[in-house]
């Protein structure tokens, strides 16, 4: 249990774990922010963290990690091959998801090269609930196209749908009989769909999904990446599963899918990441590109201390005290800034707090990215740093013509045990302020663009002198600069 019930009836999220190391961080003035996001070219990936008051911008490697996962580093045995690190590390990984094989990447993206590189044909399709921005690239790259077939009610902003991740098992059967199974590279099932909210998918879908792709003959791959927030919403909005072991509900995921990975800079409150499979043919492929990509398949690209942190950080996930917190506290933002009026994507998701940007910056189209304006504009204000997920995060189509996104969203995202109430409190206030005053928030242009993922660190400027003028009336409001 993290909510408590207060005398005044109020549920309040209270934290499972006491806070024995501490970072310093600054609140700088405005006029500084302002500085400082122009040096970014408006884009809040190039910030420096000198710079940020509160970093939002990501869960990746950025997680709090515990006692026992610092004290298991110290036992960390080096060696290039057959160290001891990587077995321990096996171990937990092949119980925990029920898999014969383990192969170590450095990081979730490692894992999607190397199974685009022995999925993927030239005009072949992937089916997804949906996609993640590397996730996509990789399968473009070798020439593979990406459906999403994500059920509808995934991509309305408000809704009270629970697993708003899940993939449409109508759809999935159009796509067979359209495509035909020889032609889908695979079907990929993300838990925690990042880029549509950090919304799940249930058990149930998986087990709809599975059974139809084992009758076609169809791969399916599950990116895991997210898994500790929706085993959290498995447990607590998929009602077969209320009282269900973690333990249970992860094995019975690991034995659904031919392939399971994921980013362990997410997953485990660690860095690195891995591939689990019980298919034995696909394992022996797999297998020979980790020494050419990762390293040998005793490390794979991690050192032994990240393992070592991964192996202790994955049991963590499976502690129900342990994974809520997160969830929990993104439902405390999300609560907080509906209650004011902004306009959030519900229900709450895993990952952070996100933002509707289009009906927020309702003024911007949709070329000028409304969603990087609002984080940039977001940072100049507060300190606070978010991240773009919207038409900023799409590539441009080979003919070079720009897609525009399906949602815009500003990610604020909340790593696992780092942040406390007062700091969301103080987030959802200077969002409100910036709500109140959404029309000084102006468009963005390109400056330069990379031609893949321009969003990592493409250099964009404002089209008007809207920063300054946003700073200005901050400073006039507040009387401050802080
Ligand atoms: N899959 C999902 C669902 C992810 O969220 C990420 C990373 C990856 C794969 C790639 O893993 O970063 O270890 O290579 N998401 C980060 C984010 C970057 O900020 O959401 P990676």
């Amino acid at each position: 249990m993290t909510k408590v019930k207060f005398v005044s009836g109020e549920s309040v999220p209270v934290e499972m774990h006491k806070v024995r190391m501490v970072q310093k961080i600054h609140l700088h003035p405005v006029e500084d922010r302002l500085q400082a996001m122009k040096e970014a070219g408006f884009n809040t990936f190039l910030l420096k963290n000198r710079d940020i008051f509160l970093d939002m911008l990501t869960d990746s490697g950025s997680n709090a990690m515990s006692d026992n996962q610092y004290a298991a580093m110290l036992q960390a045995d080096d060696s290039y091959a057959g160290s001891e690190t990587f077995y321990r590390l096996e171990s937990v990984l092949k119980d925990m998801f029920g898999t014969k094989h383990f192969l170590p990447t450095h990081q979730g993206r490692a894992c999607e090269n190397i199974i685009s590189e022995i999925l993927v044909k030239p005009d072949s399709t992937v089916l997804m609930n949906y996609h993640f921005t590397t996730s996509k690239v990789h399968i473009t790259l070798r020439g593979g196209l990406v459906e999403e077939i994500i059920i509808d009610e995934g991509l309305k902003i408000t809704s009270d749908h629970p697993f708003k991740g899940n993939l449409d098992i109508d759809k999935l059967e159009e796509a067979i009989a359209r495509l035909g199974a020889e032609n889908i590279a695979f079907v990929r099932l993300e838990a925690g769909t990042n880029l549509i909210g950090g919304q799940p998918i249930s058990v149930q879908n998986m087990r709809e999904v599975a059974k139809i792709c084992r009758r076609e003959g169809i791969t399916t791959v599950h990116d895991a990446s997210l898994l500790a927030d929706n085993l959290y919403f498995i447990k607590t909005r998929e009602p077969e599963f209320e009282l269900a072991d973690l333990r249970e509900v992860t094995r019975e995921m690991g034995m659904l899918m031919d392939v399971t990975y994921f980013s362990g800079r997410k997953l485990g409150f660690a860095r690195g990441g891995g591939i689990l499979t019980n298919d034995d043919g696909l394992y022996a492929k797999m297998r020979e590109l980790i020494p050419l990509y990762e390293g040998f398949l005793t490390y794979g690209g991690m050192s032994v201390r990240e393992m070592e942190a991964m192996a202790v950080g994955m049991k963590e996930t499976l502690d129900f005290d342990v994974i809520c917190q997160t969830p929990i506290f993104v439902e405390a933002f999300t609560d907080e800034l509906t209650k004011k009026g902004v306009p959030v994507v519900t229900p709450p998701g895993g990952l952070g707090c996100h933002v509707d940007a289009a009906a927020f910056c309702d003024h911007i189209p949709q070329e000028e990215y409304p969603a990087g304006a609002l984080a940039a504009a977001l940072f100049i204000i507060s300190g606070v740093r978010g991240m773009e997920r919207g038409t900023l995060s799409e590539e441009r189509r080979p003919d070079g013509t720009e897609p525009l996104a399906e949602m815009e969203l500003v990610r604020l995202a909340l790593p696992r045990r780092v942040f406390t109430l007062s700091q969301i409190k103080y987030a959802a206030d200077r969002l409100d302020w910036l709500h109140q005053n959404r029309k000084l928030i102006g468009g963005l242009e390109f400056e330069e663009e990379p031609s893949v993922l321009r969003f990592f660190f493409g250099r964009l400027k404002a089209k008007s002198d809207w920063p300054d003028r946003l700073a200005e009336a901050f400073r006039r409001d507040f009387g401050t600069s802080l």
